[in-house]
């Protein structure tokens, strides 16, 4: 599976959010963090922003809900056109029906994990999603420094998925910059989400094709 790279927009200048989609040129997804002050501390944009950027890009947009009740609000970014709708097992009442109801509206269905959250207990139910997100960070801010113990769980979705017990594809987020992208890599990650890394760099694009270099050589 070739290397994927999601930058997240969280790190982008939310006033001129158009710009900064096409300053990413070359990016597999768009990670969009949508965060509701309540799941996580933090309070980040929803449905009609989504909508907007959607509107404004060609490039799949993956979106992050680190939202309460995604049961009952997820399936309004599947409708709206995203590729990747995640949300998370802490957060979901009955994530296998929000999976199916996710597919069914045409979008890729994501679980994720939080960084002390186990992957043992959910392995059946992921294998009714199509993408695991493992947060390398405690979800809620950009720019925080990867916890590397978190790729114990990715090293056991990469065995499940290579054995075809699994059929997810292994997402990162948080910390991953030029060097925690090399161990992430290693450890069979397939798509990487970087914010600081891709908008704190003077050249967004080539950011992007850095950190995919990095990560192929891994
Ligand atoms: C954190 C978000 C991340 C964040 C990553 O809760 O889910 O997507 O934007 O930012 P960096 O790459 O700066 O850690
Ligand atoms: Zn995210």
């Amino acid at each position: 599976m070739a290397v994927q790279i999601s930058p997240s927009i969280l790190a982008a200048d939310f006033a001129r959010l158009a710009e900064e989609t096409r300053a990413v040129h070359g990016a597999d997804w768009l990670h969009v963090d949508v965060m509701d002050g309540h799941f996580v501390p933090n309070l980040t944009i929803g449905l009609p922003v989504v909508k907007a950027l959607l509107k404004s890009t060609d490039i799949p947009v993956d979106c992050h809900l680190m939202i309460d009740d995604p049961d009952r609000w997820a399936i309004e970014y599947a409708e709206a056109g995203a590729y990747n709708v995640t949300v998370h097992v802490e957060a979901a009442a009955e994530p296998f029906k929000l999976a199916k109801n996710l597919r069914a509206a045409g979008a890729r269905a994501g679980l994720s994990i939080k960084p002390d959250t186990p992957l043992e207990p959910y392995l059946e139910l992921l294998t009714h999603f199509d993408t695991l997100l493992v947060m390398s960070v405690e979800p809620g801010f950009g720019g925080q420094e990867f916890i590397p113990e978190v790729l114990d769980k990715v090293r056991t979705a990469r065995r499940l998925v290579d054995s075809g017990e699994l059929r997810v594809l292994i997402e990162i987020d948080g910390g991953i910059n030029a060097e925690t992208i090399e161990q992430a890599a290693e450890a069979g990650v397939d798509c990487f989400v970087a914010g600081s890394a891709v908008y704190g760099a003077a050249d967004p694009a080539e950011a992007i094709e850095r950190l995919r270099r990095t990560a192929e050589r891994s």
